[in-house]
């Protein structure tokens, strides 16, 4: 079977289509997946370009979907025909976090998607959402999941709630499609007024420039009337933060998700404190929150935002595109 794998010195020149042997039937608990679709994560970028350092002969992708071939004995789950999606934490099932890092994530602390066939636990995967293909279904592993802890689990959004989502790359835009979902206002902003009609015209009530307006926490305070707002899902880190303290309103609650602007650097802790809003770390969710969120869309028929499909043999082209930044929405890989 074919497998795309990240020979040294790591870096997206270095990702190499290569034969690796069949992983073969599967013992007890386990299934067996054919995987045809996966999607692109800022993390899954880290890895292949060698900024988050990972083993030689990795395979990359923390994202897979596809159709499960075999099932183990005791697995009762799922059947052969059903369509998976993976977990981005294969040990962590249920209830309060456990785990702190990427030592069993895929694509990172070991193997990941960019393969075609995986023998694994059966709770290793999810169901996937109906009627999803897989690049589609990949999209929730990280990004999806990401989003709907932020708002739905830690936040627990509610209709006529305001929430600020900052770009408009693969967490943002599934944040914005639950949190209209959810009947929430939102605020986006990008580097792209293109990308900021496109956001309108999916729901989003307020849009700005970031670089245009760098004082954009208190534009967005304004179109709150001045409270603030309830929820900010925090992609960018110590470049932003100050803005989505200034944004946030008395009480409020601001998910620390992302590193767009580095993973470390000041935080106005008096702002912070006067706003007395919460400051969550979060990564991604457990398979329960997985779960969780394939029924609710299986309710609403929303369906991912893919900006473009790459072939598997493309991946270090879709990388390249992921580094452009011309997207809007998730990155797909098919295969
Ligand atoms: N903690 C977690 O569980 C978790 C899970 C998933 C992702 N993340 C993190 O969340 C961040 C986003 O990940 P992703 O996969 O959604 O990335 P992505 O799809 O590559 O999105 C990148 C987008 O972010 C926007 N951006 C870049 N710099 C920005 C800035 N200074 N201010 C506002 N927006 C900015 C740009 O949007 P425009 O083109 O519109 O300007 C860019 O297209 C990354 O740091 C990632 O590591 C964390």
């Amino acid at each position: 079977m074919k497998a795309m794998t990240l020979q040294p010195p790591i870096g997206l020149d270095r990702l190499m289509l290569q034969d690796r042997a069949d992983p073969g039937v599967p013992g007890a608990g386990e299934i067996r997946v054919a995987l045809h679709g996966s999607s692109l994560n800022f993390h899954d970028l880290g890895v292949a370009t060698g900024r988050t350092p990972t083993a030689d002969g990795r395979i990359p992708l923390a994202d897979g979907a596809g159709v499960v071939e075999a099932v183990g004995s005791g697995v009762a789950e799922f059947a052969v025909g059903d369509q998976v999606v993976s977990c981005f934490f294969p040990d962590w099932q249920d209830g309060a976090p456990t785990v702190g890092d990427f030592a069993r994530t895929p694509g990172d602390g070991i193997d990941g998607f960019a393969q075609d066939y995986v023998v694994l636990p059966a709770t290793a995967f999810t169901h996937a959402p109906r009627d999803y293909d897989a690049v589609e279904a990949a999209t929730i592993t990280t990004a999806g999941l990401t989003a709907w802890r932020a708002l739905i689990v830690d936040g627990k959004l509610k209709a006529g709630d305001t929430v600020l989502l900052l770009g408009t790359g693969g967490v943002s835009i599934w944040a914005l499609q639950l949190a209209t979902l959810m009947g929430a206002t939102v605020a986006i902003t990008s580097s792209s007024g293109e990308k900021l009609e496109r956001a309108r015209g999916m729901g989003a009530d307020f849009t700005l420039n970031y670089r245009d307006q760098p004082g954009w926490g208190r534009a967005v305070r304004d179109w709150t009337g001045g409270r603030g707002v309830d929820h900010v899902v925090e992609v960018g880190g110590p470049g932003t933060l100050a803005q989505s303290i200034e944004a946030v309103r008395v009480g409020g609650h601001i998910s620390l998700i992302g590193v767009l602007t580095g993973g470390a650097g000041e935080v106005p802790t008096a702002a912070l404190m006067g706003r007395q809003a919460r400051l969550q770390g979060l990564i991604v969710g457990s398979r329960r929150e997985q779960q969780d969120m394939v029924r609710a869309l299986d309710a609403s028929g929303i369906r991912p935002v893919i900006d473009r499909r790459f072939a598997l043999d493309q991946l270090a082209d879709a990388f390249r595109y992921e580094m452009s930044g011309g997207h809007f929405g998730k990155i797909g890989i098919e295969w």
